[in-house]
């Protein structure tokens, strides 16, 4: 899936270094003019201010006291916890997480406007502090009922179950609004997958169990997935059928076995009962 790399803007950024990780950048970021020299940032891992010289950071993580994200915490579960930033009141911190995410993110332009969105933080924590493992960006509010702008999972913390975490997360906050939601289009590739992914397995999981007919609009209520994504979802799974004008589900026990054989097993799971939030108004 890296084969992106070659048809894109000339990459500034080729390494970052962020906790105790250096990672490798993926795609062209525009961060201000003053940084078109240098080949590697500096990030302070817990505000995100990013700087060219390692001997500055040290000096920054001194006076630094920022230990997790900045915002409330509204989630917590064993070692993961999950902050929200407003991109209003931390606004410097929502630019710098856009350029971080920039890095990663082929095909998204960059919102400079961090005021309209929510930022859900994904950390490990240990006695050092909360390390950000990947985020996603709400609208405030979105007139198209999406429920996910951005979404990224850092590389050294890819294919680990966060994504799908990252995901379910963005549908338990739909759940708690009364709305169905879906992401922002275009999807990367990766993001498709993972959104399959994830929309595979809720749905099966819940034809395995759900005795009699069901309807879309019925499991759109359930699972805050917006009907055209279970209808396209189910549609790949070949378990929708056309009849009179309709579209219906037929969930053959022996055709849901089968997916639900090939569907990955997703480690991470959303505890909603550890979710502290209201939404926003
Ligand atoms: N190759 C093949 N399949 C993959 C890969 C890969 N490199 N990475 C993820 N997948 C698929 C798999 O099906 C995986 O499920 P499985 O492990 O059960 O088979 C599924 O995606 C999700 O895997 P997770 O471990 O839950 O996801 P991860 O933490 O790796 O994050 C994400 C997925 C966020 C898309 C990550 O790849 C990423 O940050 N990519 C760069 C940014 C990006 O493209 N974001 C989406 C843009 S679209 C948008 O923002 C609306
Ligand atoms: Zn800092």
């Amino acid at each position: 899936l890296r084969e992106h790399e070659e048809f894109t803007k000339v990459k500034n950024i080729a390494t970052i270094e962020l906790g105790r990780y250096e990672i490798e950048t993926w795609y062209f970021s525009p961060f201000p003019p003053e940084y078109n020299d240098c080949s590697k940032l500096f990030f302070c891992e817990f505000c995100l201010n990013f700087m060219k010289r390692k001997e500055q950071l040290q000096r920054h993580m001194r006076k630094c006291d920022l230990k997790h994200p900045p915002g409330d915490e509204i989630y917590r579960s064993g070692t993961l916890s999950m902050f929200e930033v407003d991109g209003k009141k931390n606004k410097v911190y929502g630019q710098n997480l856009c350029y971080l995410a920039k890095l990663f993110l082929d095909h998204k332009t960059l919102y400079y406007d961090v005021d309209l969105f929510l930022f859900y933080v994904l950390c490990e924590c240990d006695d050092r502090g909360c390390h950000m493992v990947g985020y996603f960006s709400k609208e405030k509010h979105s007139e198209e009922s999406y429920n996910l702008a951005c979404i990224l999972t850092l590389p050294p913390y890819q294919r680990k179950g966060y994504g799908k975490f990252l995901i379910a997360f963005s549908y338990e906050l739909s759940k708690k609004e009364g709305k169905v939601g879906t992401p922002e289009r275009p999807l990367s590739d990766l993001g498709m997958l993972s959104y399959r992914g994830y929309w595979t397995r809720v749905l099966l999981d819940i034809l395995k169990k759900h005795k009699g007919n069901i309807s879309i609009k019925e499991l759109s209520d359930m699972t805050a997935i917006k009907a055209e994504d279970i209808l396209s979802t189910l549609q790949g799974l070949e378990l929708i059928q056309y009849r009179k004008g309709q579209h219906v589900i037929c969930a053959d026990p022996k055709v849901l076995d089968r997916h639900l054989k090939a569907a990955g097993r997703g480690g991470l799971d959303v505890d909603v009962s550890k979710l502290i939030w209201t939404p926003y108004k």
